[in-house]
C-alpha cells in the first residue's frame, strides 16, 4: 500500500499561508493537514473557517481539517462550507460521538474520528461504519515539533486489525519523521502527518519524499 503524506501547515510560515500550501502541493503532498485549534480543548489557538476558506484557492488537493475544538458539533457546518473534505474530530470533544459523524456526512464530507495517545481504540468500535478515517495521535495534541510517543504503534497495529477490510483511512500524527514513519507504516498506518520534518530546512521535496521511506 502506498503512504500518503499530509503536511501539516501549523509548522509553515503563518505570514505566507498561500504560498506554503502551494509550496507543499508541488512538493508530493497527498493531502493538506490543517490543525484547528480552540484554547479550550487543547492550550493553543490556531486557525479557522475564514484561513480554510482563504486557502482553498491555492491547492486542489484534499483538505484534511483536524478540529481539536470543543465543542465541535456547532463548527463543522463552518469548516464544511469552508472546502474541508476531511473532518477530524476528537472522540472527547462531543457527547455523542455517532452524532457528529453523521453530521460530518451530512455536508458531503468525510468524516474522521481522532484518538489522544490515553484513549483507548475501543472508543471508535461501534461507529465504525459511520467513519472514513481514524487518526491516532502520537502525541498529546496541542503543538507541532514534540517528540513520537511509542506506545501507540500497538493502537495502530490494533486499529488495523479492527478496520479489517473496511474502506477506513488509518493516519498518523505527531513526531512522524523518517525515524518513526517505517514504525507507523509497518503498523498499518497508510496517511502520515508531518508538520516539523516536512517543513525544516525549506528542503519541502526530499523531506515528504524521506517520509515515505
Ligand atoms: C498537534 C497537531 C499536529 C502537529 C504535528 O496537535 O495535530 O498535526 O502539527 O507536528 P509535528 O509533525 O511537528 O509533530
Ligand atoms: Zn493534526
Amino acid at each position: 500500500m502506498t503512504v500518503k503524506i499530509s503536511p501539516s501547515i501549523l509548522s509553515a510560515d503563518f505570514a505566507r499561508l498561500g504560498e506554503e500550501v502551494r509550496a507543499i502541493d508541488a512538493a508530493g503532498a497527498d493531502y493538506i493537514h490543517i490543525d484547528v485549534m480552540d484554547g479550550h480543548y487543547v492550550p493553543n489557538i490556531t486557525i479557522g473557517p475564514a484561513v480554510v476558506q482563504a486557502l482553498r484557492p491555492h491547492t486542489a488537493k484534499v483538505f484534511d481539517v483536524h478540529l481539536m475544538i470543543d465543542p465541535v458539533d456547532p463548527y463543522v457546518e463552518a469548516f464544511a462550507k469552508a472546502g474541508s473534505d476531511i473532518i477530524t474530530v476528537h472522540a472527547e470533544a462531543g457527547k455523542h460521538l455517532h452524532r457528529t459523524l453523521q453530521l460530518i456526512r451530512s455536508f458531503g464530507k468525510k468524516a474522521g474520528v481522532s484518538l489522544n495517545p490515553a484513549t483507548p481504540e475501543s472508543v471508535v468500535e461501534y461507529v465504525l461504519d459511520s467513519v472514513d478515517l481514524i487518526l491516532v495521535m502520537s502525541v498529546n495534541p496541542g503543538f507541532g515539533g514534540q517528540s513520537f510517543i511509542h506506545s501507540q504503534v500497538e493502537k495502530i497495529r490494533r486499529l488495523k486489525q479492527m478496520i479489517g477490510d473496511r474502506p477506513i483511512e488509518l493516519e498518523v500524527d505527531g513526531g512522524v519523521t523518517p525515524e518513526t514513519a517505517p514504525l507507523c507504516t509497518a503498523a498499518g498506518a497508510n496517511v502520515l502527518v508531518a508538520g516539523s520534518a516536512v517543513f525544516k530546512n525549506g528542503t519541502y521535496a526530499a523531506n515528504i519524499s524521506a517520509l515515505r521511506g
